[in-house]
């Protein structure tokens, strides 16, 4: 599917947290908020996230102008990490893959590294197939799943 992405604004938050809440995704993320429907700890979040000039949010939009999802780059300097999260309406389109493009193509700093819990296939797929390969594995408590488990770190160099 055709997406762009475009600066984040405040409507779009309300989208985001309904997207962030579907069981699926949860599941699928597992890293996630340790209460993901606490709507002020999500709000809390997102205002302190915009007001951080390290953190470069964009919103993911279909050819019409619908709220598909959120992509980021966030951290330190030596550890920029990317992070994504598409509405589970819009899975299985090119989404992801297709807005992650665009924002590597934006943000020129290298290395950027991502994490997944290592069964989210989807999302190491759609990492692999823009260029990122896996280059360490840990284990995280993850709040999704009331554990510790797997995690994937994948690494962009060029
Ligand atoms: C993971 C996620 C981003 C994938 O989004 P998407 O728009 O459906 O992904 P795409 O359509 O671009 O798919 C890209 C590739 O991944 C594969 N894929 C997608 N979901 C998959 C799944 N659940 N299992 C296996 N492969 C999957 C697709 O088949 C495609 O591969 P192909 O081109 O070889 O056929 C989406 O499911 C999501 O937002 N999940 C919840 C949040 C999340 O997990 N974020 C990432 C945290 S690390």
């Amino acid at each position: 599917m055709d997406v762009a992405l475009r600066e984040v604004r405040d409507d779009d938050l309300s989208v985001f947290w309904a997207q962030m809440n579907e069981p699926e995704g949860i599941h699928m993320a597992a890293f996630t908020a340790e209460d993901p429907s606490d709507r002020a700890a999500f709000d809390a979040h997102w205002a302190r996230n915009r007001q951080d000039p390290a953190v470069i949010h964009r919103t993911v939009v279909g050819g019409s102008g619908e709220i598909v999802g959120h992509a980021a780059v966030f951290g330190p300097p030596e550890e920029r990490e990317v992070t994504y999260w598409i509405g589970r309406e819009y899975w299985g389109r090119g989404a992801a893959t297709a807005a992650l493009r665009e924002l590597l193509g934006a943000v020129p700093e290298r290395p950027l590294l991502a994490r997944a819990a290592a069964d989210n296939a989807g999302s190491i797929r759609v990492l692999e197939k823009c260029g990122f390969v896996v280059t360490g594995r840990e284990r995280g408590f993850a709040n999704a799943r009331g554990e510790e488990i797997d995690e994937v770190v994948l690494t962009l160099v060029g």
